[in-house]
């Protein structure tokens, strides 16, 4: 068991209602009250120190007046868009002897840039909708992707945003809007076929599947009654939670081995179950705010950092 402090290190701005659930577990596992320590000050600009000495890190805020030597080091709630300047953090993490499971670099990268996400399932067998990446394409190299797609395509930005920004497309006024929209707002993006995820009702569905290391903890499902919006509940998705037991171990084992392509010990997958199953993403930070997510989630995610594989 820890002897050292436990930190649980978020973007104290992050409204997603992940981080007291985490204290929380930690309080409930080891007695001891967690650290918390906003992830900012140690960003690319922040004010937060690490020293690294024989396999110990010790953090400092001096304008907190904190002082930490974290022997777990729980790192939760980084935006994206905000994860590279937090890299250089993370690799002094990895030099020191703290347990974490969130200082993998490359891990991160793999699964924030949808590109590399593509990419990497690609090399590693994990079935996804063909899909062509995009940066600020010309009017016919657009129109070439989506033509060779057959023509009912999903647009996504190369960094997500919870379904922000993300186009069912099935014409080619559709796709020069959403060419448009990608040049404006300066964001490079994918096209993908349609998964076909529409169930006997004409309504969207998928699962979210949340994995530690070779287990699923949750499975979700998300169902979209607008046909043409993606299922983030965020875009007006109703989430209904699934027994895991009740889940197909075949969609388990493509939400496990699609999350272990990108080299991360936990992530919440998007797939959808037609056309054999298939996986639209892994979140590294899946949201732990959800029914039951204390149990089945912050429990097991900070278990694992106490008792590291
Ligand atoms: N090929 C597709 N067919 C059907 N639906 C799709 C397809 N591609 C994307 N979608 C829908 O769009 C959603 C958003 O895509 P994705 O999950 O990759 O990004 P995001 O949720 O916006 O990103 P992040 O979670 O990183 O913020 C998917 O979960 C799915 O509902
Ligand atoms: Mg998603």
């Amino acid at each position: 068991m820890a002897v050292g402090d436990i930190v649980v290190m978020t973007d104290h701005s992050s409204g997603e209602g992940s981080r007291p659930l985490l204290e929380a577990a930690v309080e409930v596992l080891t007695g001891m009250q967690a650290v918390s320590v906003d992830a900012r000050h140690f960003m690319t600009g922040g004010n937060g120190r690490v020293i690294v000495e024989r396999e110990t890190v010790r953090l400092t805020v001096p304008s907190e007046d904190l002082v930490v030597t974290p022997e777990v080091l729980v790192v939760y709630e980084i935006p994206p868009t905000g994860r590279w300047r937090f890299e250089t953090f993370q690799r002094s993490v990895l030099r020191s002897g703290s347990s974490c499971l969130g200082a993998d670099v490359d891990a991160w990268r793999a699964a924030t840039d949808k590109h590399q996400t593509v990419m990497r399932f690609s090399q590693e067998g994990v079935a996804q909708m063909e899909t062509i990446a995009l940066c600020d394409p010309d009017p016919n190299a657009a129109l070439d992707a989506f033509t060779r797609l057959g023509g009912d395509v999903w647009a996504r930005p190369r960094t997500g945003a919870g379904g922000k920004d993300v186009f069912h497309v099935t014409t080619i006024e559709d796709l020069h809007d959403a060419r448009r929209h990608y040049t404006t707002s300066g964001q490079d993006w994918l096209l993908s076929r349609d998964a076909g995820n529409v169930g006997p009702d004409g309504r969207r569905h998928q699962f979210r599947v949340v994995v530690l290391h070779d287990r699923v903890l949750r499975v979700c499902e998300h169902v979209q009654s607008d046909s043409d919006a993606p299922c983030n509940e965020s875009r007006g998705a109703v989430s209904t939670t699934v027994p895991v037991g009740n889940f197909p171990a075949e969609f388990s084992r493509l939400a496990i081995s699609a999350t272990r392509s990108l080299g991360l010990p936990f992530g919440g997958v998007d797939l959808a179950v037609e056309n054999g199953g298939v996986v639209f993403e892994v979140n590294v930070h899946p949201v732990l705010d959800v029914p039951e997510g204390f149990e089945t989630l912050a429990i097991p995610f900070i278990q694992a950092h106490l008792s590291p594989q």
